[in-house]
């Protein structure tokens, strides 16, 4: 396992800092929604409109450190850069709530590293969060069973509270409001990992998307028609989508989630104004997965809140898969990843 620690990256910035001693690495890995979440019942405790189901990624790994220091200030290293002010404001929110709930009060410097995408529609926010709240945890000695973990990074970006197990999971939407709903909300595995799938994601666009996932969500919820057909369409998904993946019906599984991915993105195309994250590239991605069924091929696509997009198969049809998808267009640079593991620290010789 390679990561960048904090000694290694940032020794310049810790010149008015004094490292405490506690440290924790952790590694979380993104997740793909097969049924998606879309939407906030409440804002500020990041609590869903409906609940949804993935499946965590053994590929593009996020590893990050959280280190305690006596200094002033919060220091954050995005992929070995000062995070930008609404990077550091965000991680600073999430260390709050943890410090809060620790009854500790020092300062931390996080450092955090990517291997996908960052903000291209990729989950990194879910690997992010997933290994942020890990770490943080550990770091602060803050007692959390998997549960609460999940709870916990829920805080920091909703698909978070999913990276926190590994294969198939779900994501309650929780009952009611307030403290009632941040206790029922949160995520957790289902088993069913002898379906065994490929997921070929096929990155057409590495670049951050122009509008954040909580904008588009908020201004879906608010404005468009669509949104609460998709919603209610959402929740019977999800009871189909556990039956098929325990039944282990790929078929099944792969047109309940290319259903429910592209009825997500017709609700934010009816917003006002529209929100369109598919480009003519991911357009073309989805005719040649029309193409592959047609040739007889089990391969069905979603897509998450960006232009990329992601290509479910079985196992023994992934070359076949990447290579039509390939042949696409040179805008397509397909990768192939399979389940993965949730989120974990790493100690001892690991690190
Ligand atoms: O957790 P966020 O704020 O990055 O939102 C994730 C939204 C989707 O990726 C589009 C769907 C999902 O369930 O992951």
């Amino acid at each position: 396992m390679t990561f960048t620690s904090a000694s290694d990256i940032d020794a310049d910035r810790l010149h008015d800092t004094e490292v405490i001693g506690d440290e924790a690495v952790a590694v979380a890995h993104p997740n793909i929604a097969l049924v998606k979440y879309w939407g906030k019942r409440d804002e500020s405790l990041f609590l869903p409109v409906t609940g949804s189901l993935s499946m965590t990624l053994d590929i593009y790994p996020t590893t990050t450190t959280v280190r305690l220091i006596d200094g002033p200030a919060d220091v954050v290293m995005l992929n070995g850069s000062t995070a930008a002010p609404e990077a550091h404001s965000r991680v600073e929110r999430f260390l709050d709530l943890v410090r809060t709930r620790a009854g500790r009060t020092e300062h931390a410097m996080v450092v955090s590293t990517n291997t996908g995408p960052t903000g291209a529609g990729l989950a990194s926010s879910a690997s992010g969060f997933a290994a942020l709240a890990t770490a943080a945890a550990a770091a602060y000695q803050l007692d959390a069973d998997p549960r609460a973990l999940s709870r916990l990074a829920r805080r920091g970006s909703g698909s978070a509270s999913r990276s926190i197990f590994g294969g198939f999971v779900v994501w309650h939407a929780g009952a009611g409001d307030g403290p009632a709903g941040d206790h029922t909300s949160y995520a957790e595995p289902i088993g069913g990992d002898a379906l065994d799938p490929a997921l070929v994601v096929a990155v057409v666009d590495n670049a951050s998307k122009a509008v954040s996932s909580r904008e588009a969500m908020r201004r879906t919820c608010a404005t468009s028609p669509f949104y609460r057909p998709w919603a209610d369409s959402s929740a019977i998904d999800l009871v189909e989508m556990r039956k098929a993946i325990a039944r282990q019906d790929l078929p099944a599984v792969g047109e309940i989630a290319e259903r429910n991915a592209l009825g997500m993105h017709a609700s934010m195309l009816a917003a006002r104004p529209a929100i369109r994250y598919l480009s003519p590239q991911s357009i073309a991605v989805l005719d040649g997965v029309l193409a592959l069924r047609a040739d007889g091929v089990a391969a069905y696509a979603t897509i998450d809140a960006g232009p990329n997009v992601t290509v479910l198969c079985a196992r023994a049809d992934a070359q076949r898969v990447a290579a039509a998808l390939r042949a696409v267009g040179d805008f397509v640079d397909p990768r192939t990843a399979h389940l993965g593991p949730g989120a974990a620290l790493i100690t001892g010789a690991d690190r």
